[in-house]
């Protein structure tokens, strides 16, 4: 699958958070660990991957949960932003291979990974390149292994998005400014493309995933699971 030409520069905008880049998500995303630590709960506790996929991995706060969870396993990262990996890279004794590039891009064997994870990057895909992408996933998961996935869905077209809009400024100035609140929606209007919940379970099942199952915890801040 080739990556739509206008995301290519997704790895810029993200080169230039580095430094400030969890600081700038605990700010400005509700649940932005909580959805993480969501996902350990929707997985059974028996589960033990071998090799893990971290897709728009950033700078490794899931990848980090992940090792901590499953320390016996395999770990490869993706993203476009050079400056994420080489931080996610760094803060890990374990060696971890990364892929820099856009995660429609690349490729692994058929059946290849246990378990891939996911955290607020998938908006980053407008929505066609995100059923491929589940497609591509589901081709490269074992039988029996997870897509674990948090971020938010939400259509812009929904009567609700003005709703979400609302809370989410509310959000962003308990603990920032006026400032925050226009470059996060400038980034929001260049960059994400959410889609809602019912759609993508849909585009799951619709790729060979079963037992599709969410967690909300505020109403479009969504952790998700789905087992190939
Ligand atoms: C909001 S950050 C989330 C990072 C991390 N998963 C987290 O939860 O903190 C989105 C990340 O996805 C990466 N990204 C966005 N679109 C991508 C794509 N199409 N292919 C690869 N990486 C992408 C960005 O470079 C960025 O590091």
């Amino acid at each position: 699958m080739k990556s739509n030409a206008n995301n290519l520069h997704i790895g810029q905008e993200f080169n230039s958070w580095i430094n400030k880049y969890t600081d700038t998500m605990v700010r400005l995303v509700p649940f932005y660990f909580q959805l993480m630590e969501d996902l350990r709960e929707l997985l059974p506790e028996d589960f033990d991957p071998k090799e893990v996929l971290d897709l728009g991995a950033g700078n490794g706060n899931l990848t980090s949960r992940l090792i901590k969870w499953f320390p016996n396993a395999q770990y490869t990262i993706v993203d476009a932003s050079e400056e994420m990996l080489t931080e996610a890279q760094q803060r890990f004794s374990l060696t971890i291979k990364t892929e820099k590039g856009m995660m429609q891009d690349i490729n692994f064997p058929k059946q290849s990974i246990d378990l891939v994870a996911s955290s607020f990057a998938l908006h980053h895909l407008p929505d066609l390149e995100k059923r491929m992408m589940f497609e591509q996933m589901a081709n490269w998961l074992r039988p029996g292994g997870y897509f674990i996935y948090s971020d938010l869905m939400i259509d812009r077209s929904s009567k609700n998005h003005e709703g979400l809009l609302d809370d989410w400024k509310s959000f962003v100035l308990q603990k920032g400014t006026i400032e925050d609140w226009k470059w996060l929606m400038d980034h929001y209007t260049q960059y994400d493309h959410p889609a809602c919940e019912r759609d993508q379970v849909k585009w799951l099942l619709d790729a060979g995933f079963h037992d599709v199952q969410t967690v909300r915890h505020d109403r479009y801040w969504v952790a998700m699971v789905a087992r190939r």
